[in-house]
């Protein structure tokens, strides 16, 4: 068997642990398995760029972060552009590889735009099985996504550190985290952060309720506030109007809110942004766990030649889902989520 692996779109904590199970998997079922470790991702698959990996290779990665193969992102509506060079388009190219190189199947871990491409690798015959990565954890078809607890973690330790500097010097701190369009990173750190302000894309905000929020706190002698805000998150207003004439400026959504709080209070306000910080280092010890997992059970399927799946969290099992019932469907924060409500049961305020 010849098995060639990939890791594609943005990085984060646990595809080499991912990796790792997935090959011992392989490795320890069957003598004759081979894997060929694609280099960059969809990149590599395009120029073929890939070598042959030792099974050694996979050990001691477990809690490393990044990923060994390299990743790139190659945006899935460029998959029909025609390559002079290769004469073919990307599509095309990337099949015409995998057949030529006699490959039996590939395994892919990404999140949503690889996931597109990997469906439609499905579609044109090839064999793929693929596990679900995103710190953002807005792929559809499994609970969370790995990546996801170890950005939370990162997230949770700049909000908590926040704390003793804001309450120190009475100020507001606005903490802008990762999420364009789904806020799962912002709620959940934003909780276990004690943040009193949580801004979401999926909830647009308005800025008296904000406002009331830090009025309220310096009343009840509380002279600071946190605030996480999403990257994604937007005003009532700009949600009301059609995104073309939306006007995103240069500076970003925490910026802004910074800018306008600056405005109206009197009263110190600093921003904060972790950035790429959140998807950086070590997995945390419940993502080497869930990756080891994905990865066994993404084994398991190569070898039982069952194609066309994502691996996932399914309640308390890792189950498998059609990939094409995952392509092009994003898990946005339900706006019935229970942790919403929880959050708000908790006296923390969404904007509303
Ligand atoms: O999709 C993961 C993510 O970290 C998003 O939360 C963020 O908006 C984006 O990637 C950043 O992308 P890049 O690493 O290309 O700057």
């Amino acid at each position: 068997m010849k098995i060639g692996f990939l890791t594609s779109g943005g990085d984060c904590q646990g595809l080499n642990a991912a990796l790792r199970g997935v090959a011992k998997t392989l490795f320890g079922a069957v003598p004759y398995v081979e894997i060929y470790g694609i280099q960059d991702g969809y990149a590599g698959l395009m120029d073929c760029n890939w070598r042959k990996m030792e099974q050694y290779e996979f050990s001691g990665i477990l809690r490393e972060g990044g990923t060994i193969l390299g990743t790139s992102r190659q945006p899935f509506k460029t998959i029909n552009n025609f390559d002079d060079s290769k004469n073919a388009d990307r599509l095309t190219t990337m099949v015409r590889n995998y057949h030529r190189e006699c490959f039996d199947a590939l395994v892919i871990l990404g999140g949503n735009g690889t996931h597109k491409t990997a469906n439609a690798l499905s579609q044109k015959g090839i064999n793929v099985v693929t596990l679900p990565k995103t710190i953002d954890n807005d792929l559809y078809g499994t609970d969370y996504s790995f990546g996801f607890d170890s950005a939370v973690a990162k997230a949770t330790d700049v909000l908590d550190t926040l704390h003793s500097t804001a309450a120190a010097h009475g100020r507001i701190f606005v903490c802008e985290l990762m999420g364009r369009k789904a806020g799962w990173v912002a709620l959940y750190s934003g909780i276990a952060g004690g943040a009193d302000v949580i801004l979401l894309p999926e909830i647009p905000y308005s800025l008296d309720s904000i406002l009331e929020v830090i009025n309220k706190r310096n009343e009840s002698g509380k002279n600071f506030s946190i605030i996480a805000i999403a990257e994604g998150a937007m005003t009532k207003e700009m949600a009301g109007q059609p995104k073309s004439e939306r006007k995103v400026g240069d500076i970003s959504p925490g910026m802004e809110l910074v800018r306008v709080l600056d405005e109206k209070l009197n009263q110190d306000v600093r921003l904060t942004i972790p950035g790429h910080f959140q998807r950086g280092g070590d997995p945390t010890p419940a993502d080497r766990v869930f990756c080891s997992r994905l990865g066994a059970m993404a084994g398991e399927l190569v070898l039982k030649r069952k194609f066309g799946y994502m691996v996932a969290l399914q309640g308390d099992k890792i189950g498998a889902i059609p990939l094409a019932d995952v392509a092009g469907k994003l898990k946005i924060i339900p706006l019935d989520n229970e942790v919403l409500k929880q959050a708000r049961l908790l006296g923390i305020s969404l904007g509303e």
